[in-house]
């Protein structure tokens, strides 16, 4: 019998093709999945990222709450036009304490990966409250409710845990200080020494421009102030990927 009468047979014969489609998916799956558990690391390490602030991981929070990702994207692609308009494009690594990521596909506005200290706090908070007085063409809806609404740091503890379970090197001292953290970042006059020892390179300030007050829209601004600053593109080498 030739291959080909056989495969006839079998294509006529529900059961045994069902069982030889299964067989064949299940090597190629093997095939393909079984090397991620021997490799250490699926994404290649770049000095600069740190686990995010508490300040920033809850303005993270308000970022997905709000649905920001509906209309912005946070992943600049490797195309001219792209790095052009945007800047470096972005790396893995820039996204792996994201959970979930934020990359995005619709730009409805522009890509924020790399808006950070782009603009003052005061051109956010603005531009947040009522875009159209910044950019009178734009049809971002206003957030002005954000500068009222308190932000809680007695559920920040909890957020920081939760991403300790998904992989997150949040350290035992980063979680026992992470409402006091929160509340030092948002406040110029504090005390930030242990702060900026726990995240190098964190920006702080009165965000809001509300001083004594800590509201979402401090957390939503310092978040933003942060995206795609923390690789040192100046230190990156292009044709390694390596430093
Ligand atoms: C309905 C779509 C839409 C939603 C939802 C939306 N935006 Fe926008 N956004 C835009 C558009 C359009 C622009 C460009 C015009 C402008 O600057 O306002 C923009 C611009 C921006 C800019 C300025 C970017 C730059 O490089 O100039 C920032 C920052 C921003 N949005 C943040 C946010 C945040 C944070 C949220 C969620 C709280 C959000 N947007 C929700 C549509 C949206």
């Amino acid at each position: 019998m030739s291959i080909l009468n056989r495969h006839s047979k079998l294509e006529r014969h529900a059961t045994a093709l069902l069982v030889g489609a299964l067989a064949v998916v299940t090597i190629g799956g093997i095939v393909e999945i079984a090397p991620l558990f021997y490799l250490q690391n699926t994404i290649e390490k770049v000095d600069g990222m740190r686990p995010y602030t508490p300040l920033e991981l809850a303005g993270r929070n308000v970022y997905v709450r709000e649905g920001c990702y509906t209309c912005h994207s946070q992943m600049i692609r490797p195309f001219r036009d792209e790095v052009e308009r945007y800047g470096h494009y972005s790396l893995a690594a820039e996204s792996m304490y994201d959970h979930s990521f934020q990359w995005g596909s619709k730009r409805t506005g522009p890509d924020l990966a790399r808006v950070g200290q782009r603009y003052s706090n005061e051109w956010h908070v603005e531009h947040l409250i009522e875009p159209r007085a910044v950019v009178p063409e734009s049809v971002m809806p206003s957030y002005a409710f954000l500068m009222e609404r308190p932000l809680n740091p007695s559920d920040i503890t909890a957020h920081l845990t939760a991403n300790i379970r998904v992989g997150v090197p949040y350290t035992e001292e980063m979680v026992a200080n992470a409402a006091a953290d929160m509340r030092a970042q948002a406040s110029p006059d504090a005390d930030t020494s242990g702060l900026e020892e726990r995240y190098p390179n964190v920006n702080y300030g009165d965000f809001d421009g509300q001083p004594g007050r800590l509201t979402e829209m401090d957390a939503l601004v310092a978040y933003l102030q942060m995206l795609g600053t923390l690789v040192d593109f100046s230190t990156y080498d292009e044709s390694t990927g390596y430093r």
